[in-house]
């Protein structure tokens, strides 16, 4: 119907009509929190590149748990810095180390809050690679037991669902087994199945100080330039048993998501990465950008697009706006 017969700003003009109409909303279910816990006590470390970010010590991080959880986000995604790195790793599955610590306190404290888990080497190896390296590669299968060994460890101090975000091959199924093994039959798996090799982890590896010492991480890595074998990537994980798929970065892989949900339809998660927030952020503090409404506009999109979770730094500042009554 041509105009003037069909008028589409007739719906756009009130704000209660436009809120009838909207087909897309942000949700605090919809969060999920990551966080950096390093060993000491009394420790914020603030993160450079990530403004109001901070590594957190076990006793700051289960405060800042507990305001997470005040604020309705139903779970945090925990990431940890060992007291010492070496090539294997080895406190990525140490019983006593720094995610299986956190854990542990989250769970005795802050009960109802979800406790997700990132499963990869890379924070604990001395070379910074997510993988066994040798003759200077990243060899995929004698990494599937360290990886295996690190997610039972976390269902083993009480995680509620593990992350394995290394990108090695059958990585899935490995985990899967040695979890069900191990009695975890009914831990989840959320894999990051298309994770690209992206400059957008900048602040991070920063963060985490999880640079690899040498080359990148294009040999297990994604290639940006591809979107069909994103596809065979997460069909790969369905099929070793994700229960939770993930693209990752968010923003400029959009039509990875959306892609991903159209042809899947399996519960899909995105994670909106430390680079994402670092641009927001820094177009905020300079005055750039509207940096609360740019926040907000850019965790819909990803919601828009098909993710249903939404992994984000911003998911407390979020929560806030949206307790306020704030769409954008
Ligand atoms: C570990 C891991 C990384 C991120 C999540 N898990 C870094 C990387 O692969 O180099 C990135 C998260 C972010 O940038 O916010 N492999």
């Amino acid at each position: 119907m041509p105009h003037p017969m069909f008028r589409p700003r007739r719906l756009r003009e009130k704000a209660l009509v436009r809120s009838l109409v909207r087909e897309t909303r942000l949700s605090v279910d919809d969060f999920i929190y990551p966080m950096f816990i390093v060993h000491g006590r009394g420790v914020r470390a603030p993160i450079g590149a990530m403004p109001g970010q901070a590594r957190l010590s076990v006793d700051e991080m289960v405060k800042e748990a507990k305001d997470v959880a005040g604020l309705g986000i139903p779970g945090v995604l925990l990431f940890g810095l060992p007291a010492e790195k070496d090539p294997r790793g080895s406190e990525a599955y140490a019983e006593d180390g720094i995610v299986q610590q956190a854990v542990r306190a989250i769970k005795d404290t802050v009960p109802d809050l979800l406790v997700l888990t990132d499963v990869c080497l890379c924070e604990y190896t001395s070379h910074g690679h997510c993988g066994v390296v040798e003759d200077g590669t990243v060899k995929n299968d004698p990494t599937l037991e360290l990886l295996t060994r690190t997610a039972v460890s976390h269902a083993e101090a009480g995680a509620d669902m593990v992350a394995p975000s290394d990108m090695m091959d059958g990585r899935v199924g490995a985990i899967r087994e040695g979890l069900d093994d191990a009695g975890f039959a009914e831990t989840p798996i959320m894999a990051y199945s298309a994770k690209y090799a992206s400059v957008f982890y900048g602040p991070f590896r920063e963060a985490a100080d999880s640079t690899p010492q040498f080359g990148d991480r294009r040999a297990y890595q994604m290639d940006p330039a591809n979107v069909v074998e994103a596809m065979r990537e997460i069909a790969l994980d369905v099929d070793e048993g994700a229960d939770i798929v993930m693209v990752k970065p968010a923003l400029p892989y959009l039509d990875v998501i959306a892609r991903a949900k159209a042809e899947f339809g399996m519960p899909l998660a995105a994670y909106s990465v430390s680079g994402e927030y670092a641009m927001i952020r820094a177009a905020g503090q300079l005055g750039w950008l509207d940096e609360r409404r740019a926040m907000m506009e850019a965790l819909l999109s990803i919601r828009r697009a098909g993710a249903d979770i939404v992994i984000t730094y911003f998911a407390r500042e979020a929560a806030r706006a949206l307790e306020r009554g704030g769409e954008g």
